[in-house]
């Protein structure tokens, strides 16, 4: 099964047990803790799945842009979004296909998704996302370090170092690593993992 098969199948499956979301309703813990610093403006959850970061920040007053390859993960998005009367603009297609504006989004999210693309196209992904977010505007992250469950052993996992210097020009609001239980696929065995999670600003200047 390829990666995108197995998005599809992993929110089908989800999706047939009950009318919610796959991950939950809550949001990312950053988000809601850090709400009251990030400027409100358009926001872009790249990775969004079936929404439950783009479905906070629209219920916040922002104006939010969600972006999956997977399609039933969007069509759930806009299911949900719309019975809850929520303007999220939905767009399925590969992130690393994105054009991106320039200096143009008060948040860009990438919860949870660069782990799943490899070492080029995630350096790719930081530089056109570091070019998107305007002055004073912010960047979450949060990346699962090693890849022993990666579909490619050849791959090359995220570090923390990475991320800190893909974002070093950036005001640090957050940068930790913290462990989480999770399930491995589907319904796979729960196992301990380490996430790396950033939450930074662009610089007033541009920098
Ligand atoms: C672990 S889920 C995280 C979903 C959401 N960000 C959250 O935190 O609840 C990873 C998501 O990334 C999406 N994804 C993975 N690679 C992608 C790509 N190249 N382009 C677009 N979406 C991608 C998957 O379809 C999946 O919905």
């Amino acid at each position: 099964m390829n990666k995108l098969a197995h998005w599809n199948f992993f929110y089908a499956s989800r999706h047939a047990k009950n009318e919610g979301l796959a991950w939950g309703d809550l949001p990312d813990e950053i988000l809601w803790k850090h709400l009251g610093n990030i400027p409100k403006g358009q926001a872009l959850d790249l990775g969004c799945g079936d929404g439950r970061n783009s479905l906070f920040l629209a219920s916040n007053g922002f104006s939010v842009t969600a972006v999956d390859h997977s399609s039933a993960a969007i069509r759930r998005l806009r299911l949900v979004s719309r019975k809850r009367k929520l303007p999220v603009e939905t767009r399925r297609c590969n992130v690393c296909e994105l054009t991106f504006p320039t200096r143009h989004y008060s948040l860009i999210v990438l919860a949870n998704l660069v782990h799943f693309l490899g070492q080029r196209r995630r350096l790719r992904l930081y530089a056109a996302v570091r070019n998107a977010v305007r002055p004073g505007g912010f960047v979450l992250v949060s990346a699962r370090l090693g890849s022993q469950w990666m579909w490619d052993r050849r791959w090359t996992p995220v570090t923390k170092r990475e991320i800190e210097q893909a974002f070093a020009r950036f005001v640090i609001h957050r940068f930790a690593t913290e462990k989480r239980r999770e399930c491995a696929g589907a319904d796979g065995p729960a196992e301990m993992a380490s996430y790396v999670r950033l939450l930074a600003a662009k610089q007033t200047d541009g920098a």
